[in-house]
């Protein structure tokens, strides 16, 4: 079973029975682009299809491109179908995040590093609270993102943030703030996707790099869901904090089957974790024992 079907039987059985199994995440809502976006720089990359229900992201020699949301969000759930380069995508990074706009900024990412044809792409994520980042994991996807398209989300409430992968939790960042450490609560971010060259770093360390020849790269996206508490970039709080079906209990942690999906991803396709780099980080992060990722 593949994890696309995975999620529809998920749908089902929380259609028949709510219950804790697949804790019920509300089903993505297909917008069009311009329903929650606008561009954000090099506008003649972004090619639209279908009245804006479908755009491309293109890379070539000249410049990458990308897309933010108009709105400023506190908390909520944030999704988007991409399909990544495909081919030779070796040197490109696909971009999905969350990022405030102050100095001591909050940044939840997904990251698509590209490779050469056949070579599996990686997707590094990482959280960057009052501006300290240092807490990237990478892992293997199960698939080949580069086929059709797959759904990739974000739950964001003042518990815990998830990473979702066809509705799998990838990453789990809980707030734990009684341990010390600063979890993103007072300052809207907004979302963004881009498509651009990184081939100093992105494919093996920097060793492959983007082959020009085979420009443009493209990527390809829909969905375009948000379903956040909308507030004014200076926010400190949301007004319905507390009410938005994102703040109930069963969103406040993973259920059980959710930490065994987590745990599968982790002892199946982990690459890296920052939590387990003891050489880099010689002191253990205190966020990591709660998240379970060590
Ligand atoms: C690219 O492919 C190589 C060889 O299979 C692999 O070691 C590497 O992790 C892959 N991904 C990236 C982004 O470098």
């Amino acid at each position: 079973m593949d994890s696309s079907s995975i999620w529809n039987l998920c749908l089902i059985l929380a259609s028949l029975a709510p219950s804790a199994l697949c804790a019920n995440l509300p089903r993505p809502v297909n917008v069009p682009f311009g329903r929650n976006y606008v561009p954000t720089w090099a506008y003649d990359h972004i090619k639209y299809f279908n009245g804006g229900s479908e755009v491309q992201l293109h890379l070539d020699k000249y410049t990458g491109t990308g897309f933010q949301s108009k709105g400023s969000y506190l908390f909520g759930h944030f999704s988007m179908n991409i399909k990544m380069v495909a081919g030779d995508s070796a040197g490109t990074v696909t971009a999905f995040y969350l990022t405030s706009q102050n100095s001591e900024h909050d940044e939840i990412d997904f990251e698509f590093l590209g490779n050469r044809t056949g070579q599996p792409y990686i997707l590094q994520t990482n959280v960057f609270t009052g501006g300290k980042g240092d807490r990237e994991q990478r892992i293997y996807l199960w698939f080949d993102p580069t086929l059709k398209y797959h759904t990739y989300s974000i739950l964001w409430n003042l518990y815990q943030i998830v990473f979702f992968v066809d509705n799998i939790p990838i990453r789990v960042f809980k707030n734990a703030k009684n341990l010390g450490v600063r979890f993103p609560f007072n300052q809207p971010m907004k979302m963004y996707n881009s498509l651009w060259n990184a081939d100093d770093w992105a494919t093996r360390g920097g060793l492959e790099k983007t082959d020009w020849s085979k420009a443009p790269f493209i990527a390809h996206y829909k969905g375009f869901h948000i379903d956040g508490c909308e507030t004014s970039v200076e926010a400190k709080f949301c007004a319905t904090q507390g009410q938005r079906w994102w703040d109930q209990p069963r969103f406040r942690d993973l259920d059980a089957s959710q930490w065994r999906w987590l745990r599968w991803v982790r002892r199946k396709f982990t690459i890296y974790n920052y939590c387990t780099d003891r050489k880099r980080y010689p002191k253990l992060s205190p966020e990591c024992r709660t998240n379970r990722d060590i």
